[in-house]
């Protein structure tokens, strides 16, 4: 299982259930790297999606415990429990976290890989990634030069679960 995610320079990733930037370079990285993938998400980033849509080409799988919510183009599941048990029949390789913060938190103990697009700006946010360079188990294995878009830096990176 790998993660995938965009935080600023303090580790934020979301303010208002948004994010805190889009940028289409980024964008495409995450559909490069997730596409005929399975992503795994919670509820209030699925509901934060464009037009509440699941992400094309890739198997959505979304958690939620509220037995209101239903939709028929996505998997459902309502415990980490029934995640797992649904997740048995793919290549873990094949299994990426997208958020938000609280199913990050979740998951992050049995991710292999994390892909941080790092931003390098400061914004106002209310959600955030654990911060992996302070974090004794993750290692740094691979960081970009810097890139630009609309006069913001940003680098992609890639930590290893050391374990
Ligand atoms: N920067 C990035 O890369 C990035 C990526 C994704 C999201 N985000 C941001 O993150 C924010 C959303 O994060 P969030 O923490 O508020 O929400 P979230 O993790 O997307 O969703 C939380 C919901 O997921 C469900 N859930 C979580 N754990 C569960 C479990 N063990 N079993 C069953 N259901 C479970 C619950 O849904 P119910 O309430 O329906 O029970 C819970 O309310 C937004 O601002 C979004 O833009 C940023």
């Amino acid at each position: 299982m790998k993660a995938i995610v965009a935080v600023d320079l303090d580790w934020g990733i979301g303010y208002k259930g948004n994010l805190l930037q889009r940028i289409p370079a980024d964008m495409k990285y995450f559909r490069e790297k997730t596409i005929g993938k399975v992503v795994i998400m919670g509820r209030e980033t699925f509901e934060s999606l464009p037009r509440k849509e699941p992400l094309k080409d890739r198997i959505n799988i979304v958690l939620s415990r509220d037995e209101q919510f239903k939709n028929e183009k996505i998997i459902i599941c309502r415990s980490l429990e029934e995640l797992f048990l649904k997740l048995e029949k793919y290549d873990s390789e094949d299994l990426f976290v997208i958020g938000g913060e609280s199913v990050y938190i979740q998951l992050l103990p049995y991710c292999t890989v994390v892909y941080v697009t790092k931003i390098e700006n400061i914004y106002p946010a209310d959600k955030f990634f654990i911060n992996l360079d302070q974090h004794e188990s993750w290692k740094l294995s691979e960081l970009s030069d810097a890139q630009s878009y609309d006069a913001i830096s940003y680098r992609f990176l890639k930590y290893l679960n050391q374990g």
